[in-house]
């Protein structure tokens, strides 16, 4: 049973990591972003050489290096490889080029997938992803389903990309947002889609707050939180 811990689920800039931080800075949990994991494992392959098109590789760098979740005094979880921070390196564009391919494979997924369930195992825990609710843990007490439309997706990132000093134009944004989605939901193992007892939450107009707000009358529901 996976006790306490919610699912938040949703394609890429829909808000989970915004709303699953705040969610769990609320409730006074932890919080993991599991596409920390795939940008980690992809810019480990990355520094190896090993190149995201070849999956046995792939696989093989998984296994072999130590992949760790340490939690911080604030709740938020690092995502550690070979016992070093790798978090400066994750929005790096080599790396955002590459996740989606590697994020496909399916040894490389049971590897990580298999270390999500064990950090689950914690509870007390927001767990941030694409297939949280329908395959990591899929009898996750609450399971939310971020959606906006892809506008409204592009719109948010390019703001922040804006305001972290990267001038991007709005269309690549929203381009490049259209092809992960595209990648995301066509893949043969663990596609993006809501788990069948998932709240699927439409986002577009709602602020982070709101949106959390509205997790949060779910929670109240439950006599675990
Ligand atoms: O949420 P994000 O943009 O950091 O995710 C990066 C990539 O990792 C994205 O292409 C989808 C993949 N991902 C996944 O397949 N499963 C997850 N649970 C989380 C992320």
């Amino acid at each position: 049973m996976s006790n306490a811990v919610i699912a938040v689920d949703g394609p890429g800039a829909s808000g989970k990591t915004t709303v699953g931080r705040l969610l769990a800075h609320k409730l006074r949990y932890k919080f993991l972003d599991t596409g920390a994991m795939y940008r980690a494992i992809t810019w480990a392959a990355l520094e190896a050489g090993v190149s995201p098109k070849d999956s046995r590789r792939l696989v093989s760098l998984a296994q072999e290096q130590r992949m760790e979740v340490a939690f911080q005094q604030d709740g938020q979880g690092l995502v550690l490889v070979d016992g070093r921070d790798v978090a400066a390196h994750l929005r790096e564009e080599s790396v955002e080029q590459s996740v989606s391919l590697v994020s496909q494979v399916p040894g490389v997924r049971d590897i990580l997938v298999e270390l999500q369930r064990r950090v689950a195992e914690e509870g007390r825990m927001v767990m941030a992803g694409r297939d949280i609710g329908t395959v990591v843990l899929p009898h996750a007490p609450i399971k939310v389903f971020l959606t906006a439309s892809v506008a409204e997706r592009a719109r948010r990132r390019h703001a922040e990309l804006q305001a972290s000093g990267h001038g991007v134009p709005y269309q690549d944004v929203l381009e490049y947002l259209a092809k992960r989605d595209k990648l995301d939901s066509e893949r043969k193992v663990a596609p993006l889609r809501p788990a069948l007892d998932a709240h699927v939450l439409a986002t577009d107009g709602l602020s982070a707050e709101m949106v959390v707000e509205r997790i949060l009358e779910m929670v109240r529901l439950q006599s675990w939180a």
